[in-house]
């Protein structure tokens, strides 16, 4: 059981931190995806777990999700939807000034996933790191690519969230086993012009809420050690409120921040931790169904490649166009919380 702290989390407890993009506008330029080819549905988790198709998909909305096969790294689905990006904003590897990986899941300690990624896409020099922020990892690497550009340290920057969290799941624990999935999404981030691209974030932290979300003996340092068990652990039904209130908060900021209104959001891609959550939010600031981009049905929740695997999915269908204001929002273990409002390019 993940440890209960005396902490309650409530969004509300905190001042959220949000601005207005200055400098040089940056935009996102092309989109990739990758997610690995086994599917896991529920009637397959029915026949190990006690749980059942109809809890899952009324208490989450996952029907499937992909899982790794064993023995396969993080850095291959990152370098997969790497490349997928690269093509999309119709650039080379060459181009590149920096890559950020997001992940939860490194393939060790060190080295970086990042470094992995640009060994395999054999463009040595650019600045390579790995950002780790669970399921903000992101969003935390698409506003650091923001910054660069802003202060034109980069020009192009390629930012992927990547995980393999079925390694991470105690399949014995049915609260945490069947929520969540593999898989990549990157996205190519260039200079842009003046009144596009991202226009304002909300970025926060509140390590108060540090035990809501664990993965192995944090206590004890035990990640790596020997008698570890790195299992992720959550105290779900707390996230969740956190969750609703979160994303509630974020949208009014950075809509506030870039002046304009809520109703004007055309498209929000939100993390994708539970249909639940984005639903009730979705009611909560009024903006319809149809203007939220959900694929947790198929997916489950990936961590770090959520929004990049719901966004590149909403481009790829023609659900984003230009001019479009685009809200992209996640949270996650720390607890850590991202947002931003972009107008498309
Ligand atoms: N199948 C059947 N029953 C289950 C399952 C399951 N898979 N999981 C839990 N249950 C049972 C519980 O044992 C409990 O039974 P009881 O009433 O007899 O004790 C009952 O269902 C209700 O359990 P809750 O945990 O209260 O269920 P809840 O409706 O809150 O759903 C869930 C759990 C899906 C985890 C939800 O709380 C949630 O989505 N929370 C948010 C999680 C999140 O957003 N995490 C993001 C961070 S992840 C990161 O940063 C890496």
């Amino acid at each position: 059981m993940a440890i209960t702290n005396a902490y309650r989390v409530r969004s509300d407890a905190v001042a959220l931190r949000s601005f207005k993009t200055t400098g040089r506008p940056s935009a996102i330029a092309g989109m990739g995806a990758y997610v690995p080819e086994r599917v896991v549905t529920n009637f397959d988790l029915e026949k190990t777990i006690d749980t059942s198709d109809q809890w899952i998909t009324e208490r989450t909305g996952i029907h499937r999700r992909h899982h790794a096969e064993p023995g396969t790294t993080t850095f291959e689905l990152a370098t997969k939807a790497a490349r997928s990006a690269l093509d999309s904003a119709g650039i080379t590897a060459k181009d590149l000034d920096m890559i950020l990986v997001g992940t939860s899941s490194p393939d060790g300690p060190f080295p970086s996933v990042a470094c992995r990624v640009q060994d395999e896409l054999g463009v040595p020099g650019a600045v390579a790191w790995d950002t780790l922020a669970a399921c903000t990892s992101f969003m935390y690497g698409l506003s650091i690519a923001d910054s660069f550009i802003a202060t034109e340290r980069a020009d192009t920057v390629l930012v992927i969230g990547a995980e393999v969290l079925s390694r991470m799941l105690n399949f014995t624990a049915r609260g945490t086993a069947v929520i969540f999935g593999d898989g990549a999404g990157a996205a190519v981030v260039k200079a842009a012009p003046k009144g596009s691209g991202f226009l304002s974030w909300c970025l926060g932290s509140d390590g108060r809420g540090y035990a809501q979300v664990t993965c192995g003996n944090i206590e004890k340092g035990a990640y790596t050690a020997k008698d570890a068990t790195p299992y992720i652990d959550m105290v779900g039904p707390d996230v969740f409120k956190f969750a609703v209130d979160i994303f509630i908060r974020q949208a009014t900021e950075v809509c506030q921040a870039a002046g304009v209104a809520l109703d004007d959001i055309d498209l929000w891609v939100p993390h994708q931790a539970n249909f639940r959550i984005i639903d009730a939010v979705a009611r909560r600031i009024g903006l319809p169904l149809d203007r939220v981009a959900i694929n947790i049905q198929e997916y489950g929740n990936t961590s770090s490649a959520s929004i990049p695997l719901a966004l590149e999915e909403a481009v790829r269908n023609g659900r984003v166009k230009t001019g479009d204001h685009v809200l992209l929002a996640g949270f996650g273990s720390g607890l850590t919380w991202g947002a931003s409002l972009l107008k498309w390019v």
